[in-house]
């Protein structure tokens, strides 16, 4: 691509609807979640058994969804976790063809009847399949502060080739700030899915406890989903999962990925001494900036009993 196209102008979101990013029942999705899929999760069959791995975006996704798929396979690291790449094993829900409308969902289309599904999505609890308030599956939903998501968000947009994502000041102040994120405001996302903590079916957890106790995290998992893993087992998903090991490992890495410019930023990035975790967006965000997000947050989470760690 010799032209890099500039990011979406949020100011002027109706007139770039269907394009880079669009609006859909008053949340903004990004340009490869069409709106017709969005339409289509009415009636989008849920299966009793699914699980389903579900976030707001940059929030540890694709760590969840590496543990789920190796608990779900009693830690072994088989031949198919070897060569399938997480984004195969455990697909993306509200991932569009290019061709808006040809097939809705195209990866999940392609998982066997047979065996039960690891599904991704970072949905808000209102967008997703009706039909999973009546079936009722598995959710491990994944919660990350917003600040070290934002400095991953933005780290990840300047890796794609088509896009100048802009300064982080234009980002910071223009995007996250105004709360005009893709799938909606952070706050919005996370609040909806807390509010949910306590079904049944709903496991919520927060990405800088994982960072923490990696095995503790391991095993409730493993509890929630019904796996009676052996300590081995448990041994086997902390090493594999690792940020280590993760970052070295191409079905977990995206450094297959051509729509990226890896020397710009990896997906698993260094981040600080401790690599992958919390803390850099003390890199980032300027005093003022700091001082601003550290308000909209205490204001969005006031009362309700969420509170995150900001620091390693
Ligand atoms: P950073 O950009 O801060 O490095 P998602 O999968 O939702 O897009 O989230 C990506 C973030 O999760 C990245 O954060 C990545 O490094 C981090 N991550 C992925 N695997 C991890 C692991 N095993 N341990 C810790 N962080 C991990």
């Amino acid at each position: 691509m010799s032209e890099k196209k500039s990011m979406p102008d949020y100011s002027d979101l109706e007139f770039k609807a269907g394009s880079d990013v669009h609006v859909w029942d008053g949340v903004i999705y990004p340009w490869f979640v069409h709106a017709k899929t969005l339409d289509a999760m009415a009636d989008f069959k849920v299966r009793t058994d699914d699980v389903y791995v579900v976030s707001f975006p940059k929030s540890g996704t694709t760590w969840t969804q590496e543990i789920v798929s190796l608990i779900k396979n009693n830690g072994e690291p088989d031949n198919t976790i070897k060569n399938k790449h997480v984004e195969e094993r455990v697909p993306h829900l509200e991932m569009s063809t290019a061709v808006p409308g040809t097939i809705l969902y195209p990866r999940i289309a392609a998982m066997p009847e047979d065996k039960p599904r690891l599904i991704k999505s970072h949905l808000s609890y209102q967008h997703m399949p009706k039909d999973f308030l009546v079936k009722k599956p598995k959710i491990v939903y994944i919660a990350r502060n917003y600040k070290d998501v934002s400095v991953s968000g933005y780290s990840f947009l300047r890796m794609y080739k088509a896009f100048d994502i802009g300064s982080w000041k234009e980002f910071c102040e223009g995007i996250l700030m105004r709360e005009m994120t893709p799938y909606g405001p952070w706050a919005a996302h996370v609040l909806g899915w807390w509010q949910h903590r306590h079904d049944d079916n709903v496991l919520f957890l927060k990405y800088e406890d994982l960072k923490k106790d990696l095995r503790g995290g391991i095993v409730r998992i493993a509890d929630f989903l019904g796996k009676d893993l052996s300590d081995d087992a448990i041994t086997k998903t902390v090493e594999h999962c690792s940020f280590e090991t993760m970052k070295k490992n191409p079905m977990t890495n995206f450094t297959g990925l051509d729509a990226f410019d890896h020397k710009v930023a990896p997906f698993m990035r260094k981040v600080l001494q401790l690599a992958g975790g919390t803390g850099d967006w003390k890199n980032w965000f300027t005093v003022a900036q700091n001082e601003t997000m550290t308000k909209l947050i205490d204001e969005r989470l006031y009362g309700t009993g969420l509170v995150f760690d900001y620091d390693p």
